[in-house]
């Protein structure tokens, strides 16, 4: 029965979608955000602050149905919880990634990893199939992509090493790396160290989530579920090396998010980007979809409803040496 009226939602939404993408008139744009409201439980506080929403939000759905009619696109856009927030202010929000400045030129870390090729890596890999990955979390109204980054690349190798696939805090990493900002920002390279220096770290059910930066709670001793003992960079801007590095573990990548990612529905992502890496996010796999187009399979945090079940598909090998949106610039992986 709840599957049913679920399937009926579905379709009035996607009925009203196109509809909608023909005639776009101000009341079928209002009724779209009554809907919309609705099914994200959006709610506001005063008249001048649901007049400001609605403006950005037809502002989106105007952009987000001309690119879908368009057609010719191998990724689609689409409303999702974001919608009505500009992308300015999505972005300020819910990314958070800072690349320190010796490696953000492009001198090598002094801990790179060179892999040697090989020639029989799969065509199409996905470290879910192996239980190695966690479901999708959600950073909220908090820039510490890089928290959440870090920390489902330590679940993939606790599990490929260890056997146990162990929710980890996030939250120890906020409130304990002091070289990172908490919810303004931080670095994939002292989250790991942080993780070294606090002799691990805990599972997310002892050290739960709370979208905002605390005092750090350990106290020198710690009941760690997980400890990683050093972590290393994969060679920069060579998606062949980033590839070799994704087929031993789930790795921690940095992408330059531009404004089409806010509304990345499905597909393989070649959109736009932002002018520096601003976010991170973990590579779980690769392949290639019907079409032919190469892709990198990434675990983002922004809860389950934005993307491909919280997933983004993003262009692998579309000729760029720094990859789409920067994917191969900054990468690294824990090692225990
Ligand atoms: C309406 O709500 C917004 C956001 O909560 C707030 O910033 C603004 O001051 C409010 N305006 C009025 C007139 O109460
Ligand atoms: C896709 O659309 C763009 C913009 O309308 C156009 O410039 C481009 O040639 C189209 N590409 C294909 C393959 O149809
Ligand atoms: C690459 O191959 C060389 C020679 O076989 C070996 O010494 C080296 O450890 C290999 N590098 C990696 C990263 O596996």
């Amino acid at each position: 029965m709840k599957f049913l009226i679920a399937l009926c939602i579905m379709i009035l939404w996607t009925c009203a979608y196109t509809a909608m993408s023909r005639t776009l008139s101000e009341p079928s744009i209002v009724e779209a955000h009554q809907q919309w409201k609705m099914k994200y439980g959006r709610t506001y506080t005063n008249s001048s602050e649901m007049d400001k929403r609605y403006q950005i939000f037809k502002e989106n759905l105007k952009y987000l149905v001309n690119f879908n009619n368009a057609g010719n696109k191998s990724y689609k856009l689409g409303l999702n919880p974001y919608s009505d927030l500009t992308s300015e202010e999505f972005i300020a929000t819910h990314t958070g990634l800072k690349v320190p400045r010796h490696l953000s030129s492009s001198k090598k870390g002094s801990n790179t990893i060179h892999f040697n090729l090989s020639d029989d890596v799969p065509t199409k890999f996905d470290w879910r199939e192996q239980g190695v990955v966690t479901d999708v979390k959600n950073q909220g109204n908090c820039g510490c992509c890089w928290a959440f980054s870090t920390v489902a690349a330590v679940e993939g190798i606790v599990k490929i090493k260890n056997g146990n696939l162990i929710s980890l805090s996030e939250q120890q990493l906020l409130d304990c790396d002091e070289q990172s900002y908490g919810c303004n920002g931080g670095y994939i390279e002292t989250a790991f160290n942080s993780i070294i220096q606090s002799k691990g770290i805990l599972r997310e059910s002892d050290y739960p989530y709370k979208e905002n930066d605390q005092t750090c709670k350990l106290n020198g001793q710690i009941a760690a579920a997980a400890q990683i003992t050093s972590f290393a960079h994969v060679t920069s801007n060579d998606e062949q090396q980033l590839l070799q590095a994704v087929v031993q573990q789930p790795v921690s990548v940095s992408i330059a998010v531009g404004e089409e990612f806010q509304s990345y529905q499905n597909g393989v992502y070649s959109g736009t980007c932002g002018r520096s890496l601003n976010h991170a996010v973990t590579i779980v796999g690769y392949g290639v979809n019907e079409e032919g187009k190469k892709y990198w399979l990434v675990k983002n945090s922004w809860g389950e409803s934005w993307g491909e079940n919280g997933y983004i598909r993003v262009l692998r090998e579309g000729g760029e040496s720094k990859g789409q949106c920067g994917i191969a610039m900054h990468a690294a992986y824990p090692i225990i």
